[in-house]
């Protein structure tokens, strides 16, 4: 059965300032979104591509990546998203055909991840894990905390939780099907900011694999500036 991934990219992306959509900004004089596509239409076995775009940008993301064909024989689709990535997700999702058999769900923010970071994960799942998840070690110390406080405002600590048993999780995360789906039915909020949580509160497995570096968010104003670097760095 052939794979697809879903990109969800109705984010505003606020916290990378004023401006665009985060998906419609430049990365080498090419949208974010755009390089997210690419990377999942060279992964192998990829069938199609499905972008959940902002509900008023459908018409504009459907010109723009109309400018950019997929490889051949992958398709593109855009559908619109919703108030949140899960949402978002879920939209993606009931755009799949029957036939598809594994799902990558792939943030539009990371659009320089590699393409074998994306057959990895593609790989896992075809050898029987339900869901795959790429990470990597945490360099920084993480505290938690009982609740955010006000801006400004001192946090109280809680707890160290111990930094060798820490992963930090990227994405195309990588499904079966059906557990996916599954996992969107049985979600009892809307709050969920990985696919994989989704599927653990079910009580399926979920694995790690390594994951790259250069499959980093892009959040904040700084990360555009490693971004542009990693992309000049690729094209010399
Ligand atoms: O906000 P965050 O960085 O976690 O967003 C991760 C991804 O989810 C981004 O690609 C963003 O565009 C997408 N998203 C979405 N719909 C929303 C919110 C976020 O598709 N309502």
């Amino acid at each position: 059965a052939p794979a697809a991934a879903v990109i969800p990219a109705a984010g505003l992306g606020l916290r990378l300032g004023p401006g665009a959509p985060k998906a419609l900004r430049p990365l080498g004089g090419t949208p974010m979104l755009v390089h997210a596509v690419r990377a999942m239409a060279r992964g192998r076995t990829i069938a199609l591509v499905v972008v959940v775009a902002p509900a008023e940008q459908v018409a504009l993301v459907r010109s723009l990546l109309d400018e950019h064909p997929p490889p051949p024989g992958v398709e593109q689709a855009v559908v619109a998203g919703g108030a949140t990535r899960q949402e978002s997700v879920r939209l993606g999702l009931a755009a799949l055909p029957e036939s598809v058999g594994v799902v990558l769900v792939h943030d539009a923010a990371r659009p320089l991840v590699p393409v074998e970071t994306v057959d990895a994960v593609t790989a896992a799942v075809r050898a029987g894990a339900p869901a795959v998840v790429p990470a990597l070690p945490v360099t920084d110390t993480v505290k938690a905390i009982a609740h955010p406080g006000a801006p400004g405002e001192p946090e109280p600590v809680v707890a160290t939780p111990e930094r060798a048993l820490l992963r930090a999780v990227q994405t195309p995360q990588g499904f079966d099907r059906a557990t996916l789906l599954a996992a969107h039915e049985a979600a009892t909020s809307d709050l969920a900011t990985d696919d994989a949580g989704l599927v653990e509160r079910m009580g399926v497995e979920v694995v790690l694999v390594p994951g790259h570096e250069e499959a980093f968010k892009v959040t904040r104003p700084l990360d555009l500036l490693l971004a542009e670097a990693v992309l000049a760095r690729r094209r010399i």
